[in-house]
Order: C-alpha cells, then sequence, then structure tokens
C-alpha cells in the first residue's frame, strides 16, 4: 500500500515548480522535482569529463549520483551534489540545455527510475516533471498537465533572469523555449505528452494560487 501521488508535468516555465512545491506545502506532503535530478546529473558528468555519447558511464552515473535535499534553516532546500551546494549552480541555461539533452537517452533516464520512485514517502508525494504521470508513476491518484504558451513562458523567464540581472533577449529566449519543447515533446523515450486521464490547465491566464487551489479542490475530490 503505496502513499499517494500527485504527478505535475509540463513544458518548462508553465509554473509546474512553484505549483509543486505550493500544493507539497498545503497538503504536508513531499516533493520530487524530478528536472532537478536531471540537472544534477548533467553536473556531475561534466565534472568528471564524461561526454554525452558515453551512455554506459552516463548509467552508471545516474544510479549512483551522490545527492541530498537538504532543508535549510529558513524552511528552503539546498541541494547538494558529492558534498557541495549546486543550488544556484544547476539552474543555468547550459545546464538546462545539456540535462535536456541526456534526458533524451533511454539509459540515463532507465537509471534515474529507481531513485524518483524511492521518493514516494507517507503522507504522500507531488512529483513534477515531464514523464512522471506517463512512465514514473502511472498508478498515481491525480495527474497534472500544465501548460502555458511558449511567448508566456518566455516573459515569466525574462522577469527571472532579470532579477538575477540578466540580460536577455526576448525573441532569442522564445525560440530557445520552442526548441526544446520540440526536443521534450519528439524524442522516443518519455516524450512530454499529457498522461491519460490528465487534468490539462493552461495557466496563460491564471495566477499561482488559481492553479494551486484547482489542483487542491482535485486533490479533496479524490481523498
Ligand atoms: O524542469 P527542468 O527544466 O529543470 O528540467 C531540465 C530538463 O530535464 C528538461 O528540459 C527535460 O528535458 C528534462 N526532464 C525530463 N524528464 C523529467 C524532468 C526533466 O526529461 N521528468
Amino acid at each position: 500500500n503505496q502513499a499517494p501521488v500527485i504527478t505535475i508535468d509540463g513544458p518548462s516555465g508553465a509554473g509546474k515548480g512553484t505549483v509543486s512545491q505550493l500544493v507539497a506545502e498545503k497538503l504536508g506532503w513531499h516533493l520530487l522535482d524530478s528536472g532537478a535530478l536531471y540537472r544534477l546529473l548533467a553536473l556531475a558528468a561534466s565534472h568528471h569529463g564524461i561526454e554525452s555519447d558515453d551512455v554506459e558511464a552516463l548509467k552508471v552515473l545516474a544510479e549512483h549520483l551522490d545527492i541530498q535535499f537538504k532543508q535549510s534553516e529558513d524552511s528552503k532546500v539546498e541541494i547538494v551534489l558529492e558534498g557541495e551546494v549546486v543550488t544556484q549552480a544547476i539552474r543555468t541555461e547550459i545546464v538546462g540545455n545539456q540535462a535536456s539533452k541526456l534526458a533524451a537517452i533511454a539509459d540515463v533516464r532507465e537509471g534515474l527510475l529507481l531513485r524518483q520512485r524511492a521518493f514516494v514517502q507517507e503522507p504522500g508525494l507531488v512529483a513534477d516533471g515531464r514523464d512522471m504521470g506517463t512512465v514514473v508513476f502511472p498508478e498515481a491518484s491525480i495527474k497534472v498537465f500544465l501548460t502555458a504558451t511558449p511567448e508566456e513562458r518566455a516573459q515569466r523567464r525574462l522577469l527571472q533572469l532579470e532579477q538575477k540581472g540578466d540580460v536577455v533577449d526576448f525573441d532569442a529566449l522564445v525560440k530557445t523555449i520552442k526548441e526544446r519543447d520540440e526536443r521534450d515533446a519528439n524524442r522516443a523515450v518519455a516524450p512530454l505528452v499529457p498522461a491519460t486521464g490528465a487534468l490539462e490547465i493552461d495557466s496563460t491566464e491564471l495566477s499561482i494560487e488559481q492553479v494551486v487551489d484547482i489542483i487542491l479542490s482535485e486533490a479533496a475530490k479524490a481523498s
């Protein structure tokens, strides 16, 4: 008898991260940011000088990735890779793109599969990613597919980057987002598609709170 799981899948910039965190907080459930695992793998591979065509080494690395999600004093989560805090380091565009490339390799996904399933613990898990509802947790009680237009997602990303003091070109951002969508949706393994029975939410015109409320009311109905 496993703890319940809510999966929240969708493209980057749709608001999955923030929404998942808030839903997990409100319910008092655990959180799995599966994208962070792919990002951690990309960073670890670059630290160890493992090339993206060395599939065997990448799979071994995925299975043995030395990571910790530590709760810091201000209740923020710190991500530690091989003893080093990499919470910010994994959020760069370069790491994100590399993660997306490694994520297209079947053996890499296989290597991370059991590690992701190990996050299921009482009283429940909110899992955020691309294939949470389709592959990793097909038995999840609630599955959400969260989207927004590429332009809206680029706009949100632009604000985040500007807050960090980065200067970016909006059109270039839209282009990168569309390219990554293409790659994620059309890859042979675990493509980004809504799970059967998923509740599709388009967040383009919705606030974070509105999206969270929709999911919480689904959770209340299901319990
Ligand atoms: O969500 P985030 O941008 O952190 O994910 C980084 C990359 O990892 C994505 O672009 C996607 O290609 C990949 N990913 C995946 N499956 C997941 C989560 C992330 O393929 N469940």
